[in-house]
């Protein structure tokens, strides 16, 4: 039923557990004798934070903070509202932030300021998508799954209107959704 919104699919789900399972093995490597936290930014992190995470070999704890910045169009509105806080101070952790995709990069760039704000040791980003053509803030997350060209998305956590989340591809939206 979903299928017939979906101009064309952007990743598959076979590309999809190959990316997890690359950047896990990056993140194993490069986290080794650290206890990373590795938060989730709800809702879009849900599917990439839990696929990725089989692939994480580390001592790791994880959280999850709510944010919104879309408010359902297809355009950032760059006002980003944190909807559900951390539980647990980050102050001296190692932070690993699951992001579903960085687009204008308003976002992971205000989470990560507000992480070291409250004492986080580092602070770094993995996002299963990459759109630098919509970028508005200069930030390069420092592991990208897959860079895409500047078009919407849905599916893997991706939503339109809080919809298509549950697609286990990541595909292009027909315009025709969003502009009826
Ligand atoms: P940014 O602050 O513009 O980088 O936006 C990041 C957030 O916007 C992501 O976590 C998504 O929730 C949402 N977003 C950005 N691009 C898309 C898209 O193509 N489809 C669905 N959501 C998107």
């Amino acid at each position: 039923m979903l299928e017939k919104d979906i101009k064309k699919v952007l990743v598959s789900q076979k590309e999809i557990q190959e990316i997890c399972q690359k950047l896990g093995t990056q993140i194993t490597n490069d986290y080794q004798g650290k206890k990373p936290l590795v938060i989730g930014l709800l809702k879009g992190c849900m599917p990439f934070m839990a696929e990725l995470m089989k692939y994480l070999d580390l001592y790791l704890e994880v959280e999850l903070m709510g944010v919104q910045s879309y408010h359902g169009g297809t355009a950032s509105t760059g006002d980003v509202k944190i909807t559900r806080d951390l539980d647990i101070p980050v102050k001296g952790r190692d932070i690993l932030i699951a992001e579903d995709i960085v687009d204008t990069a308003k976002t992971i760039s205000i989470i990560t300021k507000l992480l070291l704000y409250r004492g986080a040791n580092s602070v770094e980003v993995v996002t299963l998508l990459d759109k630098p053509a919509g970028r508005v803030v200069e930030f390069t997350p420092k592991y990208i799954g897959k860079t895409i060209p500047k078009e919407f998305v849905v599916g893997f956590g991706l939503d339109y209107d809080e919809m298509y989340r549950n697609l286990p591809y990541v595909g292009v939206l027909k315009e025709e959704v969003y502009t009826k």
